[in-house]
């Protein structure tokens, strides 16, 4: 109801934000039974703000010159007040940022979440994927230290290996034949300004989505199929305040973990922060053992576990791109007529534990130097992942539905 009186009423008059807030606040009626899986949502947006400030606040003093660059981090972390904190939650966000976004796509799968109507939302979420990698990738360059510059390197060739065009293409991409000063420009430009721009766009349009047909829930029961005399679905809750004063709750303890991090153990070991990004880039020298930040490691086993074909590592390529690109076809591989893990039978439940246990092993294999027997194993758990995908719509046909409650069952 729009404010008719007051300062509210003028703004209400010529901008609608009284009702954008009711439209997606105090009156955006959500399924009561929310669990844990769904503040991720959430907490991706809080760490995206987190990016954004510490972000601008990073650019104020870096150089992005590849004479000037190491050493201008140096300086935001030893000299530029509070520079450290500033940099080391940037870090630590990043890693965050995907750790949120891994748990946030899992409840997706446990709860159908992609499946009819939010065939949407869900492809929306993979491409902020898709940009969220980006983004990584060539926020990684910017420090110029050892592993960002083998790190690009190494990547960055991959783009060689496309047939015919290869060559051109990867000379494209970096703006010179190595990684140079004019890569660290572009990705710079890629990294503050046009990634984000993108990122943001499409958060929005995921959120859009999101409350065009509301959001599922742990029992995978349309909410909005049981409505109230008044319209309202007897098992929804205003987002605001029930939601908003959950979300704040979880989102000061997720808040008190990363800190922690960024107080106690900002470079995690070396998974945060590679020990060799401590060394400034040195084009003549490369690290013995070249590895990249651990959200990436899955797609990197499976890139080194296809051999090529004809000396080209054109099909290792090819493999990590369809790694990533199949997810845009989980709504229609999956035939399943139940949404929630809870009403599926034991094919789902078990070809969902052998997409976990073969994503997280091949994050294993993809931090360690190979072996043969490392590389048999990294084939094998590569197979798997994509028998999850291309299996689906056989086993999800046959597999043993449980009856799907009228509404839902608030434990
Ligand atoms: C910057 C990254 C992202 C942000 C800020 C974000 C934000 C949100 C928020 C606030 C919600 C509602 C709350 C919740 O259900 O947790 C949501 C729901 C959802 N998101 Fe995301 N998201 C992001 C990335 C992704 C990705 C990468 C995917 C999948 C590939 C995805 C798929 C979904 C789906 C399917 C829903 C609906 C879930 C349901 O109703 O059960 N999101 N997202």
């Amino acid at each position: 109801m729009s404010n008719n009186n007051g300062f509210m009423g003028w703004i209400d008059a010529r901008f609608p934000l009284t009702k954008m807030f009711e439209d997606h606040m105090s009156k955006y009626y959500a399924p009561k039974n929310f669990n844990f899986w769904y503040m991720f949502g959430i907490l991706a947006t809080v760490i995206l703000v987190i990016q954004i400030v510490t972000g601008v606040l990073l650019t104020m003093h870096y150089k992005p010159d590849a004479a000037l660059a190491f050493g201008s981090v140096e300086y935001i972390m030893r000299d530029v007040p509070g520079g450290w904190f500033i940099r080391y939650m940037h870090s630590t966000g990043a890693s965050a940022f995907f750790l949120v976004v891994y748990l946030h796509m899992y409840r997706g799968l446990i709860y159908g979440s992609f499946k009819a109507p939010r065939e949407l939302i869900w492809i929306f979420g993979v491409l902020i994927y898709v940009a969220l990698m980006a983004e990584a990738f060539m926020g990684y360059l910017l420090p110029w230290g050892q592993m960002s510059y083998w790190g690009a390197q190494v990547i960055v060739n991959l783009f060689a290996a496309v047939p015919f065009v290869g060559e051109e293409l990867s000379i494209w991409i970096r703006g010179d034949y190595v990684i140079s000063d004019a890569t660290l420009n572009r990705f710079f430009a890629f990294h503050v300004i046009a990634v984000p721009l993108i990122l943001i766009g499409l958060v929005v349009a995921h959120i859009i989505a999101l409350h065009e047909v509301g959001s599922n829930n742990p029992d995978g029961v349309e909410i909005k199929k049981t409505k109230g005399a008044d319209g309202i679905p007897l098992d929804g809750i205003a987002f605001h305040p029930y939601y908003t004063v959950k979300d704040l709750m979880l989102i000061v303890v997720f808040l008190m973990v990363f800190f922690a991090i960024v107080f106690f153990a900002p470079e995690m070991g070396g998974y945060f922060i590679e020990h060799a990004n401590f060394e400034p880039a040195n084009s003549l020298k490369t690290p013995e053992h070249i590895a990249p930040v651990w959200y990436f490691t899955p797609y990197y086993a499976m890139l080194r576990a296809v051999p090529p074909i004809f000396g080209s590592a054109f099909p290792g390529v090819v493999v990590m791109g369809l790694a990533i690109v199949v997810f845009f076809f989980l709504p229609w591989l999956d035939r399943s007529p139940v949404k929630s893990i809870r009403y599926r039978g034991m094919l789902y439940k078990s070809w969902i534990a052998v997409f976990v246990v073969s994503f997280i092993v091949l994050g294993y294999l993809g931090t360690q130097p190979s072996t043969p027997g490392k590389t048999l194993a990294a084939q094998i758990f590569t197979t798997l992942y994509f028998l999850f995908f291309f299996l689906m719509p056989w086993y999800t046909t046959v597999d043993k539905t449980k009856p799907v409650p009228e509404r839902v069952t608030d434990k």
